[in-house]
């Protein structure tokens, strides 16, 4: 008697969900900023629900957010010790750690809150990365033990885009990472 052994290759059982993946945003031309962040957020939902590895989820939420809106900076600070420490990102380069209770990144992280700072030069200890980036949101983001693992951070050259509906819907972007 012979017994026959199939040896699939591992890329084919996962077929079946990259074809399924969406290749791109669907943004209607126009929208408002509420009504992008509408038709985003189930968009980013589908697009991290099925992958474990918060690092990818991270760089693809960083890609999404800076597609969608066009921000200077987006990205993530990832808590490693006592430290934040640079993740995923779009934009220029940036400082790559951050102590905790330090500048917008590290407050949010150490107060366990989202802060809205729409002129840098006004929050002390802002921590300027870059000399073009005039206003900022930093919004934790939270492990499954209520813990803040990172905080997400948005920067505009432009004092005018980044209010509390940005604040508001970034905070469920964050909430996608460890659900
Ligand atoms: N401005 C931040 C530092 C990070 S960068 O802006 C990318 C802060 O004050 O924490």
């Amino acid at each position: 008697m012979y017994i026959f052994t199939i040896f699939l290759p591992k890329n084919l059982l996962k077929v079946p969900f990259t074809t399924f993946m969406a290749e791109k945003l669907v943004l209607t031309t126009g929208a408002t900023k509420e009504e992008k962040y509408r038709q985003l957020l189930p968009q980013l939902g589908a697009l991290t629900g099925g992958e474990p590895d918060i690092t990818a989820n991270m760089a693809n939420l960083a890609a999404a957010l800076h597609q969608a809106f066009g921000w200077w900076w987006v990205g993530f600070y990832r808590v490693q010790d006592d430290e934040l420490v640079l993740g995923p990102f779009q934009g220029p380069i940036a400082c790559t750690r951050i102590r905790k209770g330090k500048g917008v990144c590290g407050t949010a992280w150490a107060e366990k809150r989202s802060l809205l700072v729409p002129d840098v030069n006004a929050f002390p200890g802002h921590i300027a990365c870059s000399s073009l980036s005039v206003a900022e949101i930093v919004v934790p983001v939270y492990d499954a033990q209520g813990e803040v693992a990172a905080v997400l951070d948005v920067d505009s050259e432009r004092y005018d885009i980044l209010d509390e509906t940005d604040v508001h819907y970034l905070e469920q972007v964050a909430g996608l990472l460890y659900r």
